[in-house]
């Protein structure tokens, strides 16, 4: 049975795929007619789908543009350019460079929200300066449910949400927005990616956010900040890609804040049965985002960390976590993440923090309970790689109280 977008459950898949396909290129073939449109390909799954029904649909009247606003990773803008131009996709891909203005526009901003809105800004005002050049009217994009679901339950301003928070892009940016996948979750879309034969490397690839690196160097962005989360994000994907999270990724912070979070301290000592001297406790200088009672929360950031006599960070016991968790829960409610050390140098610098997740919907996730000498080769190369980066952090929080993303 089909509701407009929405579809009933049927057969293995909780949705006809083939249906689906089928409906959503009538769909877009009868909104565009012979008119042209752009597609924003981030090399996601989402906007690869989308972009795939749409050239189905209209052929070579579409474009798709793959922005390089620089916080995408190493070497990226190449490599989905000839994934997407190549075959079996065969999609028309223009990359332009827009790396300065990304960074400019960003300048200045340690807010989350501020951060978010103003890449948000910045992405449409570039695809409408390419529109308005091509005289194109129309704009495809790989929404999916869970960012509007997201948006509207106000835990964070999506950086693709326009029409759903009272945004009118014909009269903002000059263009109407199509949305082929709006009604799907991610899994479902992965199904849609089988479906169609797009290639393994983006059909189960793990999700990136389009905001990209912006939200996850934590805080004030800086070109160093941004080069050393580069190098630590190619680490960590390359570390933890054989262990299949749905996610994994790695955020930087400026640093620890100078305060010593005794009474925690004492509490972790009682939970582990280590001796409060082999404790730190204490809060990273930049806040996080989290969910709180089902809303976004903007919380402290705790870092633990347990050593033995010689100093060396111990080896984290998942089970001690979790009662660690739930005493935060009671005592430092606003706290939205905690983050466990896993390496360090004696030398100022910044803080990685590493997170894997499992999960299905992305609404919530389990942390990955990763083994430690995977935790600890992952951080032993960041802190040899990257000169600026002192200590290396996996984050243990489920979503909730954190969200995946750090911003
Ligand atoms: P959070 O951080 O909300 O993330 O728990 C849930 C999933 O959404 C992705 N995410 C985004 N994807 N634009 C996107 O395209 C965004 O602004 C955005 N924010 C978060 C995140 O990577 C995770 O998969």
């Amino acid at each position: 049975m089909q509701d407009g977008n929405h579809f009933a459950l049927s057969g293995m898949a909780d949705f006809d795929v083939d249906a689906f396909i089928e409906s959503q290129i009538h769909a877009v073939k009868e909104a565009l007619g012979d008119e042209k449109a752009i597609v924003a390909c981030s090399g996601g799954v989402d906007s690869t789908v989308s972009a795939l029904i749409t050239h189905r649909a209209i052929g070579d009247n579409l474009i798709c543009i793959f922005i390089d606003d620089n916080f995408m990773r190493l070497g990226e803008a190449e490599n989905i350019r000839s994934i997407l131009s190549s075959e079996p996709l065969n999609l028309p891909v223009r990359v332009v460079n827009e790396r300065q203005r990304f960074m400019q526009a960003l300048e200045g901003l340690s807010d989350a929200e501020e951060k978010r809105k103003a890449f948000r800004k910045t992405f449409y005002e570039t695809l409408s300066d390419i529109s308005k050049s091509e005289e194109i009217k129309f704009l495809v994009q790989g929404t999916i449910k869970a960012d509007i679901d997201e948006t509207a339950a106000g835990i964070k301003t999506q950086h693709n949400i326009l029409e759903q928070i009272g945004i009118d892009p014909v009269e903002r940016f000059g263009y109407t927005v199509i949305e082929p996948m709006k009604s799907l979750y991610k899994y479902q879309v992965r199904e849609v990616a089988r479906a169609m034969s797009i290639p393994p490397e983006l059909a189960e690839r793990q999700p990136f956010p389009g905001p990209g690196l912006s939200i996850r160097v934590v805080g004030e962005i800086t070109a160093e900040k941004l080069e050393e989360l580069k190098k630590a994000t190619f680490i960590v994907e390359e570390s933890f890609e054989p262990h299949n999270p749905s996610q994994f990724l790695a955020a930087i912070f400026s640093g620890l804040s100078s305060k010593d979070l005794k009474v925690l301290k004492r509490d972790a000592a009682e939970i582990t049965g280590l001796d409060s001297t082999q404790i730190r406790a204490g809060f990273m200088n930049e806040k996080a985002t989290g969910m709180f009672e089902g809303k976004r929360a903007y919380g402290s950031v705790i870092t633990i960390a347990f050593r033995d006599p010689s100093e060396r960070p111990l080896e984290l016991k998942y089970e001690d976590l979790s009662k660690i968790l739930s005493y935060l829960k009671d005592n430092y409610p606003e706290a939205t993440r905690l983050l466990y050390l896993i390496d360090d140098k004696d030398r100022d610098g910044y803080a990685i923090a590493l997170r894997a997740i499992k999960t299905r919907d992305f609404l919530t996730a389990k942390v990955m309970e990763l083994q430690w000498a995977t935790l600890q080769e992952a951080a032993a190369k960041i802190l040899n790689t990257c000169a600026s980066v002192s200590s290396v952090y996996y984050d243990v929080t489920p979503k909730p109280p954190a969200t995946v993303e750090y911003e």
